[in-house]
């Protein structure tokens, strides 16, 4: 089931994405959450961290498993997802970083690698709560439009759109990375709940075609309609080619 939340801005979105991240927290202080990077989340994560600093949350038990990393780039590394992670989120609350999760974008065997990633996240016994942001084409982790679902952890080629939007962060466009290690599409759908962000208007059609439209691989997000427990928080723009407009 998807339930959809319009609120009016970014910082309303960010707010209410943080009430449910932190009631998953508070109801089940050792539990797993399914994070994600890009531009979404940050100000979702920037409420988690004041509602740390008021003594309102504990990330002592939490654990967490990363959505994806670029393939080619060390967690040190200022564009890689494990410093974007701990920059934005694990540095400001009392997280154990030993409990933090991101795929290694450096391991000599990517195969070897998916299987490791895949296996932990069993171990830690399943995903309670998945957030995700949306890419313009649908894209969910880094799973691009296909021909077919990837189930686990996967190397994926990106897209040239996906390249030139995340250039934006790089110095040079030849800089970013043409590869990433993502969660598969049969993770995601195992999390016990899933929470997706959308704001403004170049997500509007991945919005619609998603939540609206047939379920393909075409569009990799619109499977979500068959997760029994999805909410979608979203600004008016991003709901400006829907029935919510
Ligand atoms: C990030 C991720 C991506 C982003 C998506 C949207 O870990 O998995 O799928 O969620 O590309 O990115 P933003 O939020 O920057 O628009």
């Amino acid at each position: 089931m998807v339930k959809i939340y319009k609120e009016e801005n970014y910082e309303k979105l960010s707010e209410k994405a943080a009430s449910i991240i932190a009631s998953v927290v508070v109801l089940k202080p050792d539990c797993v959450l399914g994070l994600a990077t890009g531009t979404s989340p940050i100000g979702t994560y920037r409420k988690l961290i004041g509602w740390y600093e008021d003594g309102l949350l504990d990330f002592s038990r939490v654990k967490t498993a990363n959505l994806d990393e670029y393939r080619g780039l060390p967690g040190t590394h200022n564009q890689s997802y494990r410093y974007f992670m701990n920059d934005n989120l694990f540095d400001h609350v009392n997280i154990d970083k030993t409990n933090t999760n991101v795929p290694n974008g450096i391991a000599g065997s990517v195969e070897e690698e998916c299987k490791r990633y895949d296996k932990l996240i069993t171990d830690l016994g399943g995903v309670d709560l998945q957030l995700l942001g949306i890419g313009r084409n649908g894209h969910i982790g880094f799973n691009e439009p296909a021909e077919d679902f990837p189930k686990g952890t996967h190397l994926v080629d990106l897209t040239e759109s996906t390249i030139n939007a995340n250039s934006r962060l790089f110095e040079r466009k030849e800089d970013v990375p043409h590869q990433a290690l993502t969660m598969g599409i049969g993770t995601v759908m195992s999390a016990r709940k899933v929470l997706l962000i959308a704001c403004g208007a170049d997500k509007a059609q991945a919005i619609r075609d998603s939540f609206y439209g047939p379920i393909t691989p075409h569009v990799p997000a619109s499977i979500l309609q068959l997760h029994p427990d999805v909410t979608v928080v979203c600004d008016p723009a991003a709901l400006s080619l829907t029935p919510l407009a």
